[in-house]
């Protein structure tokens, strides 16, 4: 066997959660079609073959325009139970335990489809889920950055009476000119009501939105955060205060982040003594779930047995799990890691 095959059978088997998945992003085309038959939609593509062909991204905005186009097949609840389940079919078969995913309501409120509809179906498959995968989960609503303020406090009251079901509120979309402050009030207003807060910050944007996201929205783990390695001082601020970095490899690849899988900072962020994890982020649309990112990353920065563990053991830690459940979770991944020949 090569050191390839090797490493790519310790990832296959190797227990991890997932912190970074907008399950919108987790539509395949083969899905897009089915929906949009079911719907009577029309969508632009004549083939599933036309549609990857379109996958083709030079920045975040390009990839935008068509996630949100393609989720204008998903009308009706079971559309997003279908959508979800496909998702947790494809984690577990990554040896996913546990998941912590975003949704984008206003991307369905926008166009007519109700909070609820969009909840409800994710919510039951992901029950469904973990009753047959055995996979937990928490789910984790965003704002769209590019909406206003307004639109976010109006998608919060939206929520209240599905709180006891959503862990935290995340802020995805257009970063450049959508700064944290923005949001500050919202996420203030989150806060009171007990949310985790996490929000996409240093994909595309600044450093100074990495430092904006920490200290006035106040968050509890920062979604990409590649640009914080331009400052020296948030390095060590977030080294020192423990913070979670969810990182998105292949992500990062299609939408010209980085220019060259090998550019990835993910061993660099390790090294600088970050909690680093790997995700896949809109699987659907860049080309690979989860071990399909720890497998570029693998070769391309050619990690360690023991640099790939720590990555999961910290997809454990940095999640919203109890400290119980990541005390165990974490065991296994050592156990695993020690026993593997
Ligand atoms: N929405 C879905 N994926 C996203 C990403 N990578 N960045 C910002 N917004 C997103
Ligand atoms: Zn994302």
């Amino acid at each position: 066997m090569t050191q390839t095959d090797t490493r790519t059978e310790f990832i296959a088997r190797l227990p991890k959660a997932e912190l970074h998945l907008h399950i919108e992003g987790s539509l395949e085309p083969e899905l897009m079609f089915e929906l949009a038959q079911r719907n009577g939609v029309n969508i632009p593509f004549a083939s599933v073959e036309e549609v990857r062909a379109a996958y083709d991204f030079s920045n975040l905005q390009d990839f935008l325009d068509i996630y949100y186009q393609g989720m204008g097949v998903l009308l009706k609840e079971e559309d997003f139970f279908d959508l979800t389940m496909a998702y947790l079919e494809r984690a577990n078969m990554d040896n996913v335990r546990h998941v912590e995913i975003f949704f984008d309501p206003q991307g369905h409120t926008e166009r007519g489809v109700s909070f609820d509809t969009a909840i409800g179906g994710i919510l039951r498959a992901l029950d469904a889920g973990e009753e047959r995968f055995g996979i937990t989960y928490r789910l984790i609503m965003c704002f769209l950055r590019h909406l206003s303020e307004e639109a976010a406090f109006e998608t919060l009251a939206e929520a209240e009476k599905w709180l006891d079901r959503i862990e935290g509120v995340g802020l995805d979309s257009s970063e450049v000119g959508h700064p944290p402050s923005k949001f500050a009030r919202v996420y203030a207003a989150a806060r009171e009501k007990g949310l985790k807060l996490v929000a996409h910050a240093g994909e595309e944007g600044p450093p100074e939105y990495v430092w904006e996201a920490l200290d006035l929205l106040k968050i509890d783990r920062i979604d990409h955060g590649n640009r914080a390695l331009e400052d020296g001082a948030l390095v060590e601020r977030i080294a020192a205060d423990g913070q979670t970095l969810t990182v998105c490899p292949l992500s990062n690849l299609k939408l010209c982040v980085i220019d060259r899988i090998e550019h990835s900072p993910v061993k660099r962020m390790l090294e600088l003594g970050i909690r680093a994890t790997v995700n896949s982020d809109d699987p659907a649309y860049f080309g690979g779930y989860v071990n399909a990112n720890f497998n570029a990353i693998a070769s391309a920065l050619d990690l360690s047995v023991a640099e790939l563990t720590q990555l999961a053991a910290n997809s454990f830690s940095g999640s919203f799990l109890s400290d119980a459940d990541k005390a165990a979770h974490i065991a296994k991944v050592s156990a695993f890691a020690r026993d593997y020949q």
